[in-house]
């Protein structure tokens, strides 16, 4: 089995789903169901054997240990994190304890679990760790895309802390040799997002009629990928990287800020159209973010030369699925904005007769 952190998050539960849809092998998934942790979106894996959701915290070394000892995972597939830019600047304590604190105690139990273990499970053993483009800084705009040899430039707590994160999972490679493996991800969109980034923010605000906020000149630029490659390229990488590597993974769909809103509005005015008028009539600049990145651009070509991945979704293709996930399921997006989607568990349990 594989042991999944983070994985009632957005990008985790849409990589534990695929996983079970496409292998039998078990996932645990350790998760502390912070805010941004989400068990309604895993409601489809209830009952099924292959899926043991554990309740806790990645800092928290004795539970850590124990999920080693106990189910021997033959791979590591760290998500867990603080993730969101706008939360670092108003609190970076939690994002240096979660994402290297709580890095650094799965590297160290790892490292206890795979010492230990018999010379054959030892070389198939593997610790991906999944990071972020946001490390290796801004560019202007003619500058070339990151390559995986950029050095790091982190500008915000939050990119700094993955950036730390990320020179562990090295470093414990070339100290102690565990087999590591480290993927940098431009910013991911589609279904299951908690509507504080970007786009689902986009389309749950237009839907009420709320103003579409835009930070500064809506100029600032992003790599675009859907969701569900992000989770085909972390298959790959983990199935045949190269240990010790970092592979870049992206979209090749750089676009503004502003150019994604125009783009939501024009799908929203297709697909739910407003008797107010286009969508876009609720466009508003905000004062922007402080340090905010002003470009960021991915090589992928590592990826796609060694291991044959590129994405399999256009951002055309992406987005459309993505704006008709949001319209198909106000229900998600009602229990996340209610906060009821905290009381899930409960609520689906409640009354139901425990079977013999
Ligand atoms: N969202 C993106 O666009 C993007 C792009 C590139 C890389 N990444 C990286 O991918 C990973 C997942 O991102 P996401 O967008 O799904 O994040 P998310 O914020 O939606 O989910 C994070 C998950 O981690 C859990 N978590 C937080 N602290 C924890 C702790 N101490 N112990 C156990 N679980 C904890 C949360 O409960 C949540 O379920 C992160 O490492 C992020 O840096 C994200």
């Amino acid at each position: 089995m594989i042991l999944v952190t983070g994985g009632a998050g957005f990008i985790g539960a849409n990589f534990v789903l695929d996983w079970l849809a496409t292998s039998d092998e078990p996932v645990i998934n350790l998760d502390a169901l912070t805010y941004a942790g989400n068990r309604e979106t895993l409601a489809p894996l209830e009952g099924d054997a292959r899926h043991l959701f554990v309740h806790g915290d990645i800092c928290d070394r004795a539970l850590v240990e124990r999920l080693f000892a106990e189910h021997k995972p033959r791979a590591v597939v760290h998500f867990a994190a603080e993730s969101h830019v706008d939360r670092s600047i108003d609190g970076p304590g939690a994002f240096v304890r979660t994402n290297v604190d709580g890095t650094f105690t799965l590297l160290e139990a790892a490292r206890a679990h795979w010492s230990a273990l018999p010379a054959g499970e030892r070389e198939l053993f593997r610790f991906l760790h999944v990071s972020t483009d946001e490390v290796y800084g801004s560019l202007g705009p003619n500058d070339p895309a990151f390559t995986e040899t950029k050095t790091y430039e982190p500008n915000s707590p939050y990119s700094a802390s993955k950036a730390a994160s990320d020179h562990l999972v090295r470093a414990w490679h070339h100290t102690y040799g565990l087999p590591v493996l480290t993927t940098n991800c431009s910013n991911n969109y589609g279904h299951y997002q908690f509507p504080e980034k970007l786009i689902p923010l986009m389309i749950v605000n237009a839907l009420a009629g709320k103003p579409l906020p835009i930070y500064g000149d809506g100029q600032n630029v992003r790599d675009w990928l859907y969701v569900g490659d992000h989770c085909s390229a972390i298959r790959e990488v983990l199935a045949r990287g190269r240990l010790g590597e970092t592979y870049n993974v992206g979209g090749w769909n750089e676009m503004a800020n502003l150019e994604i809103v125009h783009t939501l509005c024009a799908l929203l005015d297709e697909l739910r159209p407003s008797a107010a008028g286009s969508y876009a009539r609720l466009v508003t600049y905000v004062k922007d973010r402080p340090g905010h990145d002003r470009r960021y651009a991915i090589d992928a070509r590592k990826i796609e030369r060694e291991l044959g991945w590129r994405p399999a979704e256009t951002f055309q293709s992406g987005i459309r699925k993505t704006v008709q996930w949001y319209l198909d399921n106000p229900g998600w997006i009602a229990n996340v904005q209610s906060g009821a989607y905290r009381d899930w568990v409960a609520r689906n349990y409640a009354g139901r007769e425990v079977q013999p």
